[in-house]
């Protein structure tokens, strides 16, 4: 047997649009794997009731698969589903490297990102590497396809993220993204790419923060969750050096100076209840990928 804790995770950050993602220390999935000739599946915890248990349609099911590792696996979900937490790459990640263990396969955290992603792709329709990448490595990443792989680095910068009771579909939010942007806006956006990666080398909250900024993605996302802007300006005033979308939403993620964190959860809960939105917010930081326990 073999258990794992898978975290949760951010893609995007603003100006990385299906590039970046960072790992959460909080919250997170738990997976147990034990040897079977028939994979099985049991989803306990937070939205368990809206994940599938029949292994052809759930994404821990299609990992199982691909690998040619069947075994009864227990989920217990800590990232809820359709958050804009990575909920299904917590999963499909924490599935990969369990059964890699439990059947001493030999594959890398790298060989198992695409992998997951095939998994993950069961549940959202397509395969981003986003959210597996930085469940599996930890830190953040910038999913580089075919031709430039995954580059990763370890950093640990404080952030919260905050999410509302808000229903937004991974396809909305896709379908609402321009199928175009205007040159000035591309040079803008790769301005603050630029900046975002330089941050999260030098492990600095304020460029990370700044860099976050995109004009052409994260508006029109924005729109699809109500209070957005005004939470966005709370948790600045509060100490959040740079503010966004969280994967495809409804979670709002902020970058934070040292020791901010309780402020800008506080800020953020409160905008968002004067719009009478509950939420839920998690004073969290970039953390390590799937860890295994025992
Ligand atoms: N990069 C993806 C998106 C993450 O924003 O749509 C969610 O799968």
């Amino acid at each position: 047997m073999v258990t794992v804790r898978a975290p949760a995770t951010s893609a995007n950050l603003g100006s990385g649009f299906d590039v970046f993602g960072i790992a959460l220390d909080r919250p997170n999935d738990y997976i147990t794997v034990e040897p079977a000739e028939q994979t099985t599946i049991e989803v306990t915890g937070v939205g368990s009731r809206y994940i599938p248990e029949d292994p052809e349609k759930n994404t821990v099911g299609a990992v199982a698969k691909a690998l040619d590792a069947p075994a009864h696996i227990h989920i217990d979900k800590g990232v809820r589903p359709a958050s804009g937490l990575g909920s299904s790459a917590a999963s499909a990640a924490g599935a990969a490297v369990a059964l890699n263990e439990l059947y001493d396969l030999g594959y890398s955290r790298s060989d198992l990102i695409p992998i997951a992603a095939e998994g993950e792709a069961l549940v959202s329709g397509e395969a981003h590497e986003d959210n597996v990448a930085p469940a599996l490595l930890g830190g953040f990443t910038i999913a580089g396809g075919d031709d430039l792989g995954t580059t990763h680095v370890n950093t640990s910068l404080p952030i919260v993220v905050c999410l509302p009771e808000i229903v937004v579909s991974t396809k909305d939010a896709r379908n609402v993204v321009p199928e175009t942007a205007e040159l000035t806006d591309t040079v803008t956006t790769i301005r603050h790419a630029a900046t975002l990666v330089a941050g999260m080398f030098q492990n600095d909250p304020i460029l990370v923060g700044k860099g976050m900024h995109d004009p052409v993605v994260t508006p029109a996302r924005a729109d699809l969750i109500d209070g957005f802007d005004v939470v966005s300006v709370a948790a600045q005033e509060a100490g959040a050096t740079g503010v966004t979308v969280s994967g495809a939403g409804p979670s709002v993620i902020a970058t934070c100076y040292p020791g901010r964190q309780r402020d800008v959860a506080s800020a953020m809960v409160e905008a968002f209840d004067q719009q009478s939105i509950d939420c839920r917010a998690y004073q969290t930081r970039i953390g390590h990928g799937v860890e295994v326990l025992d």
